[in-house]
């Protein structure tokens, strides 16, 4: 017990703020698609206590605007080119002196698709009238190509592991840092129609608890966030008859704010939690 007690001591943050936040000035943070969305909320949630930023986009403009924003940098590249992510970490490890917290949130969501969704509203009324007999498939497996399959894949789980295997390079050896692996809550809940984005975040899921426990003595932490479904652009091309259906099923009763995850993500990347290694949360307003 007293051991336990010491360690806990031991990783205790020493530099509190008052109103129980740590601080996290002095911090180098590196988030990927941090131009948009949740990776924006989480370099301002960051940024404002105290951590030096770098924010990562396939868009320079959205990068480069985000950072200006923050007094962040910028590291645009694809995250499913693996050269250049370890290109990048170690730029920006070797640029601030020390690498704290990495955020691997970039990610797609699958191209709106007309037909489908005309046939998914469809079977929707189909079902409201009992006609189970008349459903028309909704062919969302065969359909998809391999391009398709393959770059869902590789943005999320290739650029997690890739990500991860970079930070991990500096951080293990230093004994200290955090990665924040954004999953979704389609891991923990895959739907029918988007079964690659599913996989994807699903897979992110096994990989963090696999790392995390790997890690986790040498004082890493690896874990990993489930949204719900947030309001972000990610969305914006998705019908807004599905999301109204969505919206249904939530049972907070809509969706969540960007900021509503950073501050989920604000307590994984700092030292408040502290024994949180290879764990897997959700935020998602009942949705999990
Ligand atoms: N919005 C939601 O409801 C929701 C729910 C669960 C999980 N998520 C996950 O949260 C993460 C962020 O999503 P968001 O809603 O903020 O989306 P978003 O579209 O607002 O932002 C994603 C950002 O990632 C960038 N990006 C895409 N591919 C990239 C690549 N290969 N390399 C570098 N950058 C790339 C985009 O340019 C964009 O700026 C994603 O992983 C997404 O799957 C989102």
């Amino acid at each position: 017990m007293a051991q336990v007690e010491a360690e806990a001591e031991a990783e205790e943050p020493t530099h509190r703020r008052e109103g129980g936040h740590a601080s996290l000035s002095g911090q180098v943070a590196f988030i990927t698609g941090g131009g948009s969305g949740l990776g924006a909320a989480f370099a301002r949630r960051l940024a404002a206590d105290g951590a030096s930023v770098v924010v990562n986009d396939l868009s320079a403009d959205a990068a480069a605007a985000v950072a200006a924003e923050i007094s962040g940098d910028t590291a645009v590249f694809d995250v499913c080119d693996s050269a250049a992510y370890d290109a990048a970490i170690d730029a920006a490890a070797e640029r601030h002196g020390r690498l704290d917290i990495v955020i691997n949130n970039a990610g797609i969501a699958p191209p709106p698709d007309a037909d489908r969704i005309e046939r998914a509203i469809q079977n929707q009324m189909l079902r409201m009238e009992g006609r189970i007999d008349d459903l028309v498939p909704p062919d969302s497996t065969v359909e998809l190509s391999d391009a398709d399959w393959d770059r869902m894949i590789k943005v999320h789980l290739y650029g997690t592991f890739y990500g991860t295997r970079a930070a991990l390079r500096h951080m293990t050896p230093a004994r200290s840092g955090s990665i924040v692996n954004i999953s979704s809550v389609l891991g923990l809940r895959p739907m029918a129609g988007a079964l690659h984005y599913a996989t994807a975040k699903a897979g992110i899921i096994a990989f963090t608890k696999s790392v995390g426990q790997e890690v986790a003595p040498f004082g890493v932490r690896v874990n990993a966030v489930c949204p719900g479904w947030v309001d972000t652009p990610l969305l914006a091309t998705m019908d807004p008859m599905i999301i109204a259906g969505i919206v249904m099923q939530i049972p907070r009763g809509r969706m969540a704010a960007p900021e509503e995850l950073a501050e989920l993500v604000r307590f994984l990347a700092g030292p408040e939690s502290s024994y949180c290694n290879g764990d897997v949360f959700a935020a998602s307003g009942g949705f999990a």
